[in-house]
């Protein structure tokens, strides 16, 4: 079984997986980090959304073989303490229900946020087009992100 090297959460990994093994499996199965969900496993959900050098991916469409030799970054990565702005604004805002979207959705808020620091609703609708949260939170999705953003809410 080939052998890859990627860094998760600032911590070089080695894994011996097949090649085009889901970067969400190599997460949870293999290094043990479950805060990253599987939701549909097909691209359409974004629950498994974490990011690579920087960006937003989803990590069941990453097999591993293109994950090598790049920076990952989980929920369980973004701080050590909950401390990380978009966490407090998700805290603030109350915005998880059962929570099972959530962590995609928190990287997919941080992602927008280094991209662009202000972001418009259009701007955040258009990020998160593609998650979906069977609890409907998007409305204080949109006001955490811009509650994080240090911007009206
Ligand atoms: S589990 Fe990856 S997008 Fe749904
Ligand atoms: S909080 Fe339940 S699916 Fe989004």
């Amino acid at each position: 079984m080939p052998s890859y090297q990627l860094t998760v959460n600032g911590r070089v990994r080695t894994v011996d997986v097949d090649a085009d093994t889901p970067l969400l499996w190599v997460l949870r199965d293999t290094l043990g980090l479950t805060g990253t969900k599987f939701g549909c496993g097909q691209g359409v959900c974004g629950s498994c959304t974490v990011h690579l050098d920087g960006q937003a991916v989803k990590s069941c469409q990453t097999p591993i073989k293109d994950a090598a030799g790049h920076a990952v970054l989980t929920v369980e990565g973004l701080s050590k303490d909950g401390s990380h702005p978009v966490q407090k604004a998700w805290i603030a805002e109350d915005v998880a229900q059962c929570g099972y979207c959530q962590p995609g959705m928190i990287m997919t808020a941080a992602a927008l946020l280094k991209r662009k620091a202000h972001p418009t609703d259009a701007d955040i609708d258009d990020a998160f087009a593609d998650h979906v949260c069977r609890c409907g939170t998007y409305p204080r999705v949109r006001s955490a992100v811009k509650r994080a953003a240090g911007g009206a809410k």
